[in-house]
């Protein structure tokens, strides 16, 4: 293990040493209930909190390229009276199992993990593992794991056994994928009125084809539509409107070469364009609707996330992106712990205003500081909003580690910051309504930092008006630095 001796600089609000140290594995599986830190748990925060991401960062002490490549690993906080029972598992999925019984690493994969012995090992071998570590969401009485190169994994809300792959009913295709980024949609104008969960996924190819669904809250499909768009495409994140999907296709090359000869993996084939614009697809989400699908464009640098999007009179609709000028590129040829954070770029929060009639896009950034994660009150998915969370960098300039909350205020173009800095990192906030609250920001936001001298996660329960630390709670052990989870509002899983 790391030692814990770095403190952090006078220069910088984090210790690099501290940082690197949440990327270590995390091979326990545990339940028990959190140890209150500071401050209590409201009694009206009932219901349960799923996160996903890599939870192995080697296999048998066999690096991977890069943390995207690690085995998801589910952690499941319920809350219920003021307690909060936590539990994690890894996602059993079939390269997980295998790779564990073989105790080496027997696939390649996205990010650049390869299988030990060279090219000759790797090349023209196309099978990706499925690694289920990206989001987990829970619609129509299935809890799936997700990750948007395969099919989802559907895992037992109570115990978080794996049951297996899921493809809805045949709905989703043998070979086919379904993205880490749906959205819940809370009542949606064209599917009378219901709550209705959107998602997509990219087939690849050399044109690349978009293929959306619409489900109901049993999961029924409501409308699906598949959509050609020319050229790779990197698409990870979508919007939605009550009447649009809105794809933002970043400006990047794939040069599929090192990928076939076993030299690279595929997402280190990628090479961005910047000169080049983001084409922007806004798609009607009604077929009938008379209307077609427009395409835009815009020097929009590279997005993995978007915020919200919302329809504006006369045609226009708002989208709320996570911009870098420069797109992360994954160098195969250093460890991804080493990343000089100063030498890239932050990511930044625009938003677009899409001109329907006219085919033109107005951009304007919103917030300088370096974010990531936004997350947007449940019920105003798709709506005209006040508030945006983002995890975000303690200092307000630079690229830095997320070590802080980030609380964006539309109407006053204002911001609250709560940070962990020096030695928390945080993830992704999660915004919870308060059961009687009227106000947007009437409710808490959920994040789970690690604590780099403690070598730990907490829990990290923040007043959603305020900011303010409500209550703080310990688990036993670190979690590797984990992407999305989302919240069920549900207590009566065990
Ligand atoms: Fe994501």
């Amino acid at each position: 293990m790391t030692s814990l001796t770095s403190k952090p600089t006078s220069e910088q609000p984090y210790s690099k040493q501290y940082w690197r140290q949440g990327y270590q594995s995390q091979r326990q599986e545990e339940s028990y209930d959190l140890e209150i830190l500071s401050g209590s748990v409201p009694k009206a925060l009932t219901g349960t909190l799923f996160r996903n991401g890599p939870g192995l960062l080697d296999i048998h002490g066999i690096p991977i390229q890069h943390p995207f490549d690690g085995d998801g690993m589910i952690c499941k906080f319920s809350f219920k009276e003021g307690n909060v029972h936590f539990q994690n598992r890894f996602v059993r999925t079939e390269g997980f199992l295998k790779e564990q019984e073989a105790g080496t690493i027997l696939y390649r994969n996205v990010f650049g993990t390869q299988k030990p012995g060279g090219w000759l090992k790797n090349a023209f071998d196309f099978k990706q593992k499925n690694i289920a570590n990206t989001n987990i969401t829970y619609w129509g009485d299935k809890l799936l794991a997700l990750w948007e190169g395969g099919l989802p994994h559907r895992l037992n809300p109570d115990t978080l056994e794996t049951i297996g792959i899921e493809q809805l009913d045949g709905i989703l295709g043998e070979g086919e994928a379904f993205s880490a980024h749906p959205w819940v949609e809370p009542e949606s104008v064209i599917n009378d009125h219901q709550p209705c969960l959107i998602n997509f996924y990219i087939e690849p190819g050399l044109s690349t084809t978009i293929h959306i669904y619409e489900f109901d809250p049993d999961f029924n499909l409501l409308r699906k539509q598949s959509y050609p768009v020319p050229g790779f495409a990197f698409v990870h994140d979508f919007a939605i409107t009550p009447h649009y999907y809105i794809f933002f296709q970043n400006p990047v090359k794939f040069n599929p070469i090192p990928f076939v000869f076993g030299l690279r993996g595929a997402a280190e084939c990628i090479k961005f364009k910047p000169e080049e614009n983001t084409r922007i697809w806004v798609i009607p989400r009604d077929k009938n609707s008379g209307e077609t699908v427009k395409e835009l464009e815009v020097n929009a640098g590279f997005i993995f996330h978007h915020g919200n999007a919302f329809e504006v009179k006369n045609k226009q609709i708002c989208v709320d992106s996570i911009c870098y000028a420069d797109f992360p590129e994954v160098d195969a040829d250093s460890d991804f712990r080493d990343v000089d954070f100063e030498a890239l770029s932050p990511g930044q929060l625009w938003r677009f205003t899409l001109d329907l009639e006219t085919a033109t896009v107005a951009k304007k950034i919103i917030e300088p500081r370096c974010c990531e994660f936004p997350f947007v009150h449940p019920k105003k998915v798709g709506q005209p909003y006040r508030y945006l969370f983002m995890g975000t960098a303690h200092q307000a300039r630079g690229n830095a580690p997320l070590q802080a909350i980030l609380k964006y205020d539309w109407e006053k173009e204002e911001r609250l910051v709560w940070s962990a800095a020096p030695n928390g990192f945080v993830s992704e906030p999660i915004f919870v309504p308060k059961p009687d609250g009227n106000d947007e920001d009437d409710g808490w936001v959920l994040t789970l930092v690690y604590q780099g001298e403690k070598h730990r996660s907490e829990l990290v329960i923040l007043e959603g008006k305020t900011l303010e630390e409500t209550a703080r709670l310990g688990l036993r052990y670190h979690i590797p630095y984990g992407l999305h989870g989302s919240w069920v509002d549900y207590s009566h899983f065990h």
